[in-house]
């Protein structure tokens, strides 16, 4: 079958269309990997608490050594990430080392078995976690979910 030129493009437009709007609509809602990994050191972040609590030393680094090789969102979301930052994007990088950094040392600290030096790289980690938290939280959500 033969498509006269106009309607060929009428389809090609309409085609590409409906693909930015699903594009527009995966914006709004579709939660970010980065999400799921945030969630995932939350909960290593309450087994460091709980090796803690019961002096389990080991618990302590196997948790900080998770959160330390944390997994990187795909390079699709680092793009969307870095559009949205756009030169922030240098700091919250340097966020995001820090934290690697400081949970390594935290898993080196829980291996000597000296609680109160791991009680104090413990919160050097939680520092870094939080005050990432403060500059990017609300912006992250405000763009990716449209929430205030
Ligand atoms: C370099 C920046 C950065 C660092 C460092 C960081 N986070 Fe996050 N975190 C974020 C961003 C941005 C969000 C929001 C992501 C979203 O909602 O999609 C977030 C969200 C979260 C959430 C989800 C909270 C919610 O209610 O939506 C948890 C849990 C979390 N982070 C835990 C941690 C822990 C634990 C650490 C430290 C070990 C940490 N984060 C370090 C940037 C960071």
């Amino acid at each position: 079958m033969i498509i006269p030129p106009i309607k060929k493009a009428a389809l090609v437009a309409g085609f590409i269309t409906t693909l930015f709007s699903h594009q527009i609509m995966a914006e709004q809602s579709e939660p970010l990997v980065l999400q799921k990994i945030m969630f995932d050191m939350g909960e290593e972040m309450q087994n460091i608490t709980a090796g803690i609590s019961s002096e389990d030393w080991q618990r302590v680094a196997e948790a900080a050594i998770k959160i330390a090789d944390h997994p990187k969102p795909p390079v699709s979301e680092r793009m969307r990430i870095m559009s949205l930052l756009g030169t922030e994007m240098a700091a919250f990088k340097e966020g995001d080392m820090e934290t690697h950094q400081s949970a390594r040392k935290l898993a080196e600290i829980a291996k000597q078995e000296n609680g109160q030096a791991v009680i104090s790289a413990f919160s050097v980690l939680q520092n870094n976690c939080l005050s990432c938290h403060e500059n990017y939280r609300e912006k992250f959500q405000a763009h990716f979910y449209g929430t205030p």
